[in-house]
């Protein structure tokens, strides 16, 4: 047994020392392990794609990742179920459609994993109400929701502690609103390991740097997401018409009257827009219509709307048809839930030793 956990830490050691491949005594090589967690509650933007999905698709590449469709999660706010199989069904087939590729990355659904909840319990018993109650996110929720404050809602960071270390995962790629949640799994990490013994590795924020691109609104006003204007932000599912109409409607004014003076916020957004999905030459000429003032934001916004429908529809086509491709789609979740419980069931027969529930 302190064999056994002594190995295990030296491996973890290994891991948090190096980023990327592991030889371990010249014998095995073992790649870090990357897990993160998508809520099926809306559909993919653009903000999602460059912020996290497009990341997936290059980590996919280096690390063991588990990426995974939170549908338990999805409980705390949304009781109702009647859509919760469509939604699973659609972020499956976005992912995919992203470039997620399930023979590299595990791709699962939360609820497939049946020893998430098992550790969920366990942490549970780890979770105090005061930093329960504190967390940002419990306070936004039930200011929300005043009439469904559940206990689900206030163990949430609890129950995504359990999704990260049940896979024992080093990095979690999130955005800065998750950044909380990390930190209490880091919590619950240590009391765990603190009192039972070294089990698990505490995970971090993964942070993509200078890949992190900001995918700004086309209202002039803040990032991409689901809860502000939709017609500001431009959806993986959107057809060519409406890609077409939201982005006619940016912002704009009547362009700048001396050369090369600077750009107005909502300016520099469209450029920014078009420095995601136009050429080097589209934008580079815009660049220069702009500093010699000869810029026309019609042709400007219709030449980024064509790119934009390059760019989105083939996502969109090919989400759609994997998404009404019931077959795959059920192959794919067996497919990712078999790789999720291997690694579940390997964790929890150690969890469940170290904490002496073997009898
Ligand atoms: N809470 C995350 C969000 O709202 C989703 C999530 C659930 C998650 N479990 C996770 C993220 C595990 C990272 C790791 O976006």
């Amino acid at each position: 047994m302190s064999g056994r956990r002594n190995s295990i830490w030296i491996v973890d050691f290994i891991l948090l020392s190096s980023p990327h491949i592991y030889y371990i005594c010249g014998m095995s090589t073992e790649k870090a392990i990357v897990m993160s967690g998508i809520r099926p509650t809306g559909y993919l933007h653009l903000g999602n794609y460059f912020g996290a999905v497009r990341n997936y698709v290059k980590l996919q590449e280096e690390y063991t990742c588990y990426f995974m469709v939170a549908d338990l999660h999805a409980l705390t706010t949304h009781p109702d179920t009647k859509e919760l199989k469509t939604n699973v069904h659609r972020v499956i087939a976005e992912n995919i459609a992203c470039g997620i590729d399930t023979d590299k990355a595990a791709l699962y659904c939360q609820s497939h994993v049946r020893e998430t909840s098992e550790l969920y319990l366990y942490l549970n018993m780890l979770a105090y109400l005061g930093e329960l109650e504190k967390t940002t996110t419990f306070k936004d929720k039930a200011r929300m929701q005043p009439d469904n404050i559940n206990a689900g809602l206030l163990t949430y960071p609890v129950l995504q502690a359990a999704d990260i270390i049940l896979h024992r995962a080093i990095y979690v790629p999130v955005g800065k609103d998750q950044e909380q949640h990390l930190e209490m799994a880091r919590n619950f990490v240590k009391r765990f390991n603190h009192r039972y013994g070294e089990v698990f590795p505490e995970p971090i924020a993964y942070n993509f740097g200078d890949d992190l691109v900001k995918v700004p609104s086309l209202d002039g006003t803040g990032k991409m997401s689901k809860s502000e204007n939709q017609l500001a932000t431009l959806y993986l599912a959107d057809d060519d018409e409406l890609i077409r109409k939201k982005v006619m409607k940016a912002k704009t004014d009547g362009g700048p009257t001396e050369n090369n003076s600077p750009k107005p916020d909502y300016i520099e957004n469209i450029f920014q827009l078009m420095r995601l999905v136009s050429s080097d030459e589209t934008i580079s000429s815009f660049e220069s219509a702009y500093n010699n003032c000869t810029i026309r934001y019609g042709d400007m916004k219709k030449q980024l709307a064509e790119d934009m429908v390059k760019f989105i529809a083939p996502i969109r086509e090919r989400a759609a048809s994997i998404q009404h491709d019931e077959a795959y789609l059920q192959k794919i979740m067996k497919q990712g839930a078999e790789k999720a419980n291997e690694s579940a069931s390997k964790t929890m027969s150690l969890v469940r030793e170290a904490m002496g529930l073997v009898y």
